[in-house]
C-alpha cells in the first residue's frame, strides 16, 4: 500500500504510552445479524448515534497487543489469536457479537502492514501497540443490547508504560475495588477501567506508579497491579500468580508461566497471594502487554512499606523473565510454536 503520511519525525527512544495518530485503521460494521466486509480507512473519527449503548451503558470491549520489528526487519505480532479468543469471551459477557478469530488476526495484520512506517526500529525497545475495540451503536435508550456494532483496530507506536522501563517502581494497595466478585473483572471492558481511574489518580498523587487491588470479596489477597497482572517469586524459586475469577487473564502472564517452567526450570503456580504474607517473596513484578515485565520495588500496605528485591535494582529472576519474553517478541530468541505471527 502506498503510504503518503506527513507524520512528524518520531523520537523512537523516548516514546511514552500516548496516542499518536497513524495512517490507517480497520473498521467493520455489524448490521442485521452479520458483519460486513470491513476495510481500512484513513479517518480516525467515528460518527455514531447519541443513543449508542456503548456511550450510556458501557456496552463495549477492547484488546491490546503489540507488533515488534526484529533485527532482520521482520514484523512479529505476539500471540494475536489469544487476544482474539479473549475478546470473544469479553463480547459474550456483554451480549455482543464476536469477531471471528481468523478474521480478527487477518485484520490486525492488515492494519500493522498499512502502518509499517510507524513500527519503531529494532533496538529502541519500543513497539507498535495494537488496539482492537468493539462498541454497541445505534438509536437506543432502553437498557438492552445494541442491534448494531462497530469493530475497529487502530495502532500507535509506544515506549514503556511505567516510567523507567525495566526499573523497579513502587505501588500501593488501594482501598477501592476494581471489579465485583462475580462482575466483569475477567472481561476487558471499559467499565473496569473507568472504575480504576480514581484509585489510579490517588496512587499517582502519592508518588506511586499505580494502585494494587485486593480481591473484592475478602480484601485479603492481591488481584491486579493497575492494568497488569501480579507475579511473585518465592524464596524457594516458585513463580506464583493470583488465581481469581475477577482478574483479567493476562496473555503475558500465561507466557511468563510457560517460560518460567520450560526455559527457567522453575515451579509455577496459580494461587492465593495473601497481603499479609509478602515475606515469602524475594521478587515481585507486574506483567502485561503495556507493562511488559515491570519489577515492583516496594508495596505500601496501609502504614507499612514492604520492599521486595530492591527499590533500585532488578532481581535476577525478573530480569531473566524479561529477557526471555522480550527476546522472543523482538525475534532474538526462538519462540514456542504458535506464539509469533509475522507480517509480510
Ligand atoms: C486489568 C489488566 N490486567 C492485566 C493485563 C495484562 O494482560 P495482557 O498480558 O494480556 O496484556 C491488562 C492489559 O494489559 C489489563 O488491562
Amino acid at each position: 500500500m502506498q503510504n503518503n503520511s506527513n507524520k512528524p519525525k518520531l523520537d523512537w527512544d523516548t516514546l511514552g504510552f500516548s496516542y499518536i495518530k497513524t495512517d490507517y485503521r480497520f473498521i467493520d460494521r455489524f448490521k442485521e445479524g452479520q458483519w460486513e466486509e470491513g476495510a481500512l480507512t484513513t479517518d480516525n473519527k467515528l460518527h455514531i448515534s447519541e443513543g449508542s449503548p456503548a456511550l450510556h451503558y458501557g456496552q463495549q470491549c477492547f484488546e491490546g497487543m503489540k507488533a515488534y520489528r526484529t533485527k532482520d526487519g521482520t514484523i512479529n505480532i505476539f500471540r494475536p489469536f489469544e487476544n482474539a479468543k479473549r475478546m470473544r469471551r469479553s463480547c459474550e459477557r456483554l451480549l455482543m457479537p464476536y469477531y471471528p478469530e481468523d478474521a480478527f488476526v487477518e485484520a490486525v495484520k492488515k492494519v500493522v502492514k498499512a502502518n509499517e512506517e510507524f513500527i519503531p526500529p529494532y533496538g529502541t525497545g519500543s513497539a507498535l501497540y495494537i488496539r482492537p475495540f468493539m462498541i454497541g451503536v445505534g438509536d437506543n435508550i432502553g437498557l438492552k443490547p445494541a442491534e448494531e456494532y462497530l469493530f475497529s483496530i487502530f495502532v500507535t507506536p509506544v515506549g514503556s508504560y511505567f516510567k523507567g522501563g525495566l526499573k523497579p517502581s513502587n505501588f500501593y494497595v488501594s482501598t477501592y475495588d476494581r471489579a465485583a466478585p462475580k462482575g466483569t473483572g475477567a472481561a476487558k471492558v471499559g467499565g473496569n477501567y473507568a472504575a480504576s481511574l480514581l484509585p489510579g489518580k490517588e496512587a499517582k498523587e502519592r508518588q506511586f506508579s499505580d494502585a494494587v487491588y485486593l480481591d473484592p470479596a475478602t480484601h485479603t489477597k492481591i488481584e491486579e497491579v493497575g492494568a497488569a497482572n501480579f507475579f511473585g517469586i518465592t524464596q524457594e524459586d516458585t513463580f506464583i500468580t493470583p488465581q481469581s475469577p475477577s482478574i483479567l487473564n493476562s496473555i503475558t502472564k500465561r507466557s511468563l508461566m510457560w517460560l518460567a517452567e520450560n526455559r527457567l526450570n522453575m515451579e509455577v503456580k496459580e494461587g492465593d497471594i495473601y497481603i499479609d504474607e509478602l515475606d515469602r517473596f524475594k521478587e515481585a513484578g507486574a506483567c502485561g502487554t503495556a507493562a511488559v515485565v515491570s519489577p515492583i520495588g516496594g508495596l505500601q500496605v496501609e502504614n507499612d512499606f514492604h520492599v521486595f528485591y530492591s527499590e533500585n535494582e532488578v532481581g535476577p529472576v525478573t530480569r531473566a523473565l524479561y529477557n526471555e519474553l522480550t527476546g522472543i517478541q523482538f525475534g532474538d530468541i526462538k519462540a514456542p510454536e504458535g506464539w509469533i505471527e509475522t507480517v509480510s
